[in-house]
């Protein structure tokens, strides 16, 4: 069966509105040769009735004259009245004989028809058929007037019937197929409308809406429509507000952490520093053995201290307003590559001036790189990380944009099935600055993370607002 899925419409429908004018067209082309053949058929069988009732009258005429020198059949009268083209009139006597006959000459403007037609015209309408009615004399019959017409001549006029039908096929049927195809290109114009709709959801553009159509088909679409993108659009405006929520009372969260770890674990470290400190002096005097006891105390602590700060560090970024979003990432990116001692390198570019961003967006971009950073670590154990953040200011005076771009050479593996808590609150944060992100983990290896934040012209107005 054919496949129908990328054929126009319009032409689909136009082109069955063709098909079924055509057979329209058949239908009333046969109803017309049925007609005419029935019309042939009733004037030859009237024709007939009137020779026999002629014979009759002319036998009857000479036996009452008792003429000898009788004309008998005499055709002529009749032949004259009702003689057409291809029509013959004929007398058979009671042996089958034929004893006089009349037939018009056929008429020779007609076409000859194709002999396909003349085959399939004899075969359903046997044009040669005699119309046949009894001479009768004193009772008794004495033959028969037999009346018929030319098949060649009734097929000739069935051709050019059919012929003037079809002419007007030929005309009519581009005429109606044109109107029929411009009816259904108005109706449906509308659709393109719907097609752009529901492009532009599909790109995530939910102010997207339909106006009302004239079709009501058309129209309830349009309605079911608006309704679906005005769900959409708060749905997706409640998860934005629900994830938004969810990153205040994470960074809340985080702070809270970092401010119990260092105030009191801390302080308890440092305690236990200085208890092994003031054990080690009483040791040196007292009981040397305890020293090596004393100094592990000691190097442990240090060590808890150390893997505290780095905890601390996480948890809780730097001062971005204060450092700077520069100055902050540079200090992020020399931890990693510290703590990592050699075996993954991280690399930082920074190309224009960031110094009047706002404090929030400045706090967002820090804390997507964060993640950025971790994830190219933990899931795509990377050698390699670069990160590129640029300032690209307009040539005129208007709004900016921030870039931020995160390459890893990550191995090789099976892309996210789906994004975690991490990409999503990047996402959410970027969608709090007005921002654009885009993420591409590669099957072969290898991830890129592309962030462009619009910043607004005169930023020296705008709020100092600490999000994070
Ligand atoms: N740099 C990267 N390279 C390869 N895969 C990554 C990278 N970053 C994230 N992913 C994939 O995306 C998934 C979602 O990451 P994320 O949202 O940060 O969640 P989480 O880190 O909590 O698993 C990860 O489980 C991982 O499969
Ligand atoms: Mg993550």
């Amino acid at each position: 069966m054919r496949n129908w899925s990328g054929s126009d419409l319009k032409l689909r429908l136009t082109l069955r509105v063709a098909v079924v004018s055509m057979l329209c067209f058949a239908a009333i082309s046969g109803y017309f040769l049925v007609d005419a053949d029935r019309s042939v058929r009733a004037r030859i069988t009237a024709v007939a009735d009137v020779t026999a009732r002629t014979l009759e009258l002319q036998q009857s005429k000479t036996q009452w004259l008792n003429n000898a020198r009788s004309d008998f059949p005499n055709l002529d009268g009749v032949a004259a009245s009702v003689m057409a083209p291809g029509l013959c009139l004929a007398f058979r006597n009671t042996g089958g004989e034929i004893s006089q006959r009349f037939c018009g000459g056929a008429q020779t403007d007609m076409a000859t028809p194709p002999l396909a037609f003349t085959a399939l015209y004899r075969r359903l309408f046997d044009p040669g058929r005699e119309a046949v009615r009894p001479v009768v004399s004193r009772g008794q019959a004495i033959g028969e007037a037999v009346v018929w017409v030319d098949p060649a001549v009734l097929t000739a006029e069935a051709w050019h019937d059919a012929g003037r039908l079809m002419t007007v096929l030929m005309l009519a049927l581009p005429l109606l197929c044109a109107l029929v195809y411009a009816a259904l290109s108005r109706a449906l114009r509308p659709t393109l409308l719907i097609r752009d709709g529901l492009a532009r959801i599909a790109t995530g553009d939910l102010a997207a809406r339909l106006p009302p159509f004239d079709l009501a088909e058309l129209s309830a679409i349009g309605d079911v429509f608006n309704q679906l993108a005005e769900r959409l659009a708060a749905a997706l405006g409640d998860r934005n507000a629900l994830t938004q929520k969810l990153i205040l009372v994470q960074d809340e969260e985080r702070r809270h952490l970092a401010r119990e770890l260092h105030d009191e674990f801390g302080q308890s470290l440092a305690a236990i520093r200085a208890l092994a400190a003031s054990a080690r002096l009483t040791a040196a005097q007292d009981c040397p053995p305890l020293l090596a006891e004393c100094d592990g105390i000691a190097r442990t602590a240090t060590d808890m201290m150390e893997t505290l700060r780095g905890a601390l560090f996480r948890l809780r970024p730097p001062d971005v307003d204060e450092l700077g979003l520069a100055a902050s990432l540079e200090g992020l990116i020399a931890g990693w590559n510290s703590r990592s001692r050699g075996r993954q390198r991280f690399e930082i570019t920074v190309a224009g001036s960031f110094e009047r961003i706002p404090a929030s967006t400045a706090a967002n971009l820090y804390r997507i790189v964060q993640e950025a950073l971790t994830n190219a670590a933990k899931h795509a154990g990377a050698t390699r990380v670069t990160l590129r953040l640029e300032m690209r200011e307009p040539a005129l005076a208007g709004d900016g944009e921030i870039v931020l771009a995160i390459d890893d050479d990550g191995k090789p593996g099976d892309p996210p099935a789906k994004s975690g808590m991490g990409l999503l609150g990047m996402r959410e944060r970027v969608a709090a600055l007005g921002g654009r992100l885009s993420f591409a983990a590669r099957q072969s290896g290898g991830s890129s993370l592309r962030v462009s934040v619009p910043v607004a012209a005169g930023l020296e107005a705008a709020p100092r607002d600490r999000a994070a």
